[in-house]
């Protein structure tokens, strides 16, 4: 098979290695794959006639939401590292924000310049950063029995 196909052929789809075992936030994860996995898709195409915009806007609607929550849980919890954490956020949101920009200028590599920045983003943010406050939100959420 072609290599350079075979390449573009791996699809970084959720996997359980992700799992942070705290419910609510291993659902909007694999939320967030799947709007990866929407951009993935669209990279293979020649053209994607506005849908870029489109999932660029819910990725940043649903960052927002996603961040909420963990921010909120973080913070219940006093797990460590908070400000770095949102400063990681924050970072994500002005990325996309950016991309948003770049694509009013019909950037034909835009689309894959996503798909390099969210993959990595997604490895190293949730195995990472997010592991640090699974411990903490763990033990709150068992304590405020809301999980
Ligand atoms: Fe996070």
């Amino acid at each position: 098979m072609n290599e350079t196909k075979n390449q573009t052929a791996i699809t970084q789809t959720w996997n359980n290695s992700f799992l942070l075992n705290i419910e609510v936030i291993d659902k909007q994860h694999k939320r967030f794959f799947e709007i990866f996995d929407t951009i993935l898709q669209l990279s293979r195409k020649a053209e994607n006639e506005g849908e870029l915009l489109n999932v660029i806007n819910e990725l940043q609607e649903y960052a927002h939401y996603h961040f909420q929550t963990e921010e909120a849980l973080i913070e219940k919890s006093n797990a460590p590292n908070f400000e770095l954490h949102v400063i990681q956020h924050e970072f994500f949101i002005q990325k996309i924000k950016g991309f948003r920009m770049a694509n009013n200028y019909n950037n034909p590599v835009l689309v894959n310049q996503i798909v390099i920045f969210m993959r990595k983003w997604l490895l190293m943010h949730i195995s990472d950063v997010d592991g640090e406050y699974v411990t903490a939100v763990q033990q709150f959420l068992l304590k405020d029995g809301a999980n």
